[in-house]
């Protein structure tokens, strides 16, 4: 509200402050601000002033109106894509949904499922450092579907020392034998280096005692919704980066390759969805992203799964499954049994979400109620800043049952929380009976806090084994040089 009594000099002022208000009102209404033929009402300046308080109003009235309607379309819009996802959950469990298709055939088992010509189109990249050739998938996280770029990541692993998002390190790779380097010729190491592969393979300890020289390592995709409006490349890769400079060049140029049903040959495109993810009622929406990132850890266990025959199982193609035997004593043969907390979960739990290796100390309550970990009997408190699938309450719910699996029904979905500012917080309203002080007496009363909380989610990738030929360098070539020099062609 204008003040009614101005000084004829403060007029001017507001008058000329409120002209892009006024002008931009007029291109809305097409009656004059000021009516000539209502002459003898009061002077000019006050007639001003009572226009000016009128338009001032009805713009105020119309603003409050379109607020409102871009807060209800922005949550429509929110709750479309989250009803998107939650189809998506129960159409299937999170993991690589399907590859890019190069073959076709009379019947469907000709076509490229996960599996093409390999398993994920993995293939080969010793050509590079510590690089794993590995190319486009469609992935699931819970019920977020997206689709990579030519991944080709590299040997990292979630920093130790720093919190910072994506810091990572260098996997330490296992050191050649002494058996081996002790040789004086190459010849001679060569033909030793043989023998550690032999008993490797046919994994005869006796032959040699191979398990310090050959690591295995468990490489998973992880992903989460980020606050990035620029858009930043998800994980280190000396072949591929994304080929654009913002999120909206990228869906234009995925659009674009979808609709028209093209590629581009260097596959640098990947498809990461956007959503809005909570409603401001006062200041509008926020968009949110996500992105994806490759990192590793150890492992020890893995047996095929039933499809793998003897002829693929020592190709690219072959797929495994982990899973724990039952107890020999339980049965007479072996069998397949039902699974809570298994290898792959303990394996898991030494992966910690986008705090890295220093933030142990996340807990989460599920509505207000602690959540323990399944790896021990005891309520040990779940530390929900590494990766798990399960975890159990103190008490039995409404169905009797103490344990939860992640989700609502997904084999494949390890979940981890963490405090990065750039993932984006979901908020729950949460409300206690406490006691509170109230006109000097203590009373019982229900008390509301908002509580926000971030997640990323993740599924095992494959496992990798490290040999000694990763460090191994019997003629001394010189290594480790930063290439700085480049040509423009
Ligand atoms: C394992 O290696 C030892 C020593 O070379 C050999 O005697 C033995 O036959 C091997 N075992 C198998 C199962 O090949
Ligand atoms: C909306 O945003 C404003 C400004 O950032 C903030 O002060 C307010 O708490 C937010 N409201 C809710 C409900 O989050
Ligand atoms: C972890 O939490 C405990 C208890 O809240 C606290 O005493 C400890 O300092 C925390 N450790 C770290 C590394 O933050």
């Amino acid at each position: 509200m204008l003040h009614k009594r101005l000084s004829l000099g403060a007029l001017v002022l507001l008058t000329a402050q409120l002209a892009a208000c006024l002008a931009m009102d007029m291109m809305y209404s097409s009656t004059p601000w000021y009516d000539s033929s209502e002459e003898d009402e009061g002077s000019f300046e006050q007639k001003a002033v009572n226009h000016i308080e009128n338009s001032m109003e009805a713009m105020n009235a119309k603003l409050d109106g379109y607020r409102d309607l871009v807060r209800d379309l922005a949550r429509q819009t929110m709750l479309l894509h989250f009803a998107m996802e939650e189809r998506v959950r129960s159409d299937g469990d999170s993991g690589v949904k399907i590859i890019r298709g190069g073959n076709k055939g009379p019947e469907n088992y000709y076509e490229n499922g996960a599996v093409g010509n390999s398993f994920n189109t993995i293939h080969d990249h010793s050509n590079y450092d510590r690089t794993v050739g590995m190319g486009e998938v469609v992935v699931v996280l819970n019920g977020v579907e997206f689709r990579t770029r030519h991944n080709d990541y590299k040997l990292k692993m979630p920093s130790t020392t720093s919190t910072e998002f994506h810091a990572t390190e260098d996997i330490p790779f296992p050191d050649v034998p002494p058996a081996v380097t002790n040789l004086d010729s190459v010849d001679e190491q060569i033909v030793e280096m043989r023998e550690w592969f032999k008993a490797f393979a046919t994994q005869n300890t006796t032959h040699r005692d191979y398990r310090e020289f050959f690591k295995p390592i468990m490489c998973y995709m992880e992903g989460a919704w980020t606050l990035d409006k620029e858009l930043s490349e998800p994980f280190e890769s000396d072949r591929h980066q994304i080929d654009a400079s913002s999120w909206f060049e990228l869906q234009d140029l995925v659009r674009y390759a979808s609709y028209t049903g093209t590629k581009s040959r260097l596959e640098n495109f990947a498809y990461l969805p956007t959503t809005i993810m909570s409603v401001n009622e006062t200041t509008g929406k926020q968009f949110t992203f996500i992105s994806k990132y490759v990192a590793m850890d150890d492992l020890a266990y893995q047996v095929p799964r039933k499809r793998s025959k003897e002829d693929t199982r020592f190709t690219r193609a072959a797929r495994f499954r982990i899973y724990e035997e039952a107890k020999e004593k339980m049965c007479t043969k072996k069998r397949l049994k039902f699974t809570k907390y298994s290898k792959i979960d303990r394996l898991f739990y030494k992966i910690p979400g986008k705090d890295n290796i220093p933030a142990t100390n996340l807990s989460q309550a599920s509505f207000g109620e602690d959540m323990f970990s399944l790896e021990s009997k005891g309520n040990t408190k779940l530390k929900s800043g590494y990766y798990h699938r399960w975890f159990r309450f103190a008490k039995a719910g409404a169905m009797g049952l103490k344990s939860v699996s992640r989700g609502y029904n997904d084999a494949n979905m390890w979940v981890a929380q963490t405090t990065q500012k750039r993932v984006a917080p979901i908020g729950l309203k949460h409300c206690t009976k406490k006691r509170v002080m109230v006109n000097g007496r203590w009373k019982r009363r229900k008390v509301c806090e908002m509580m926000y909380e971030r997640f990323s989610y993740a599924i095992p990738l494959e496992i990798i084994y490290l040999t000694p030929l990763l460090s191994w360098n019997p003629y001394n070539i010189e290594t480790g040089k930063v290439c700085t020099h480049t040509t423009n062609d």
